[in-house]
């Protein structure tokens, strides 16, 4: 049977990722959750110091650009791949409200976004791909075989990342977080580079009100009719 590339793209925390890697999972596909690329080269220009929270060194940053070295590392025990930052695994700190906070400045960032981009689309040579994020079916992977866009209410979404970020342990406000999503979704929306927008050839799915197991069962069969369409 012939690898096919899924696309899925949409709003932050509408659990793109966790559908993208149960579909990887099944077909034998990777995952690529490209949102871990852009927060990873956040969290270095924190710990960097270019960024702070009256000030952003953009010229510098985009220096620095070519020493920040990329990659996924398969974990077994987890089932998926985790991301390094230089060689460290930075999977836990890359989810901090922190970045969340900054994460879509650097986004915006088109040599940032070049470089990213670049590294996603090589990917694509080796198997059969599961890549998550907002540009994958309109800039990343335009011919993909099949592109999915995943939505659900702010409010949904701010509750869903309230619950995964206490239960780590992390203190956060419940109206900090529905801000924060809210604050993405716009800059995300309203970037000039590559803004997040539905391919006009991409499925809605709209999963505000389904089940995990709803949601999966409603995409492995839009997964497995792409699969015949392309035998
Ligand atoms: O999927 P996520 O919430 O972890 O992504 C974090 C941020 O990265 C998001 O606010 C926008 C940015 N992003 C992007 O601009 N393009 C992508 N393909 C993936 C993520």
């Amino acid at each position: 049977m012939q690898n096919i590339t899924i696309a899925i793209d949409g709003y932050s925390s509408t659990g793109k990722s966790t559908i993208a890697k149960q579909i990887a999972k099944e077909l034998g596909y990777v995952f690529v959750d490209s949102g871990a690329m852009y927060r990873a080269v956040t969290l270095y220009a924190l710990q960097k110091d270019f960024i702070s929270i009256d000030a952003f060194k953009v010229d510098d940053f985009v220096k620095e650009l070519p020493n920040i070295e990329l990659g996924f590392v398969f974990n077994p025990n987890l089932g998926f791949s985790e991301i390094y930052l230089n060689g460290i695994n930075v999977e836990k700190e890359i989810r901090t409200m922190e970045v969340s906070s900054f994460v879509s400045r650097v986004s915006e960032i088109p040599e940032v976004r070049r470089q990213l981009v670049y590294q996603q689309q090589n990917m694509r040579k080796l198997v059969g791909i599961v890549m998550d994020g907002r540009d994958i079916g309109t800039v990343v992977f335009p011919n993909a075989e099949l592109k999915l866009f995943i939505t659900a209410s702010p409010e949904i979404r701010a509750q869903r990342r309230y619950k995964e970020l206490t239960k780590r342990g992390d203190k956060v406000d419940f109206n900090e977080v529905l801000k924060n999503v809210q604050e993405r979704d716009y800059v995300d929306s309203h970037r000039k580079d590559s803004p997040l927008l539905k391919a006009q050839d991409a499925i809605e799915i709209d999963n505000s009100t389904l089940t995990l197991e709803e949601q999966y069962k409603k995409i492995m069969y839009l997964v497995t009719m792409t699969l015949e369409a392309y035998e």
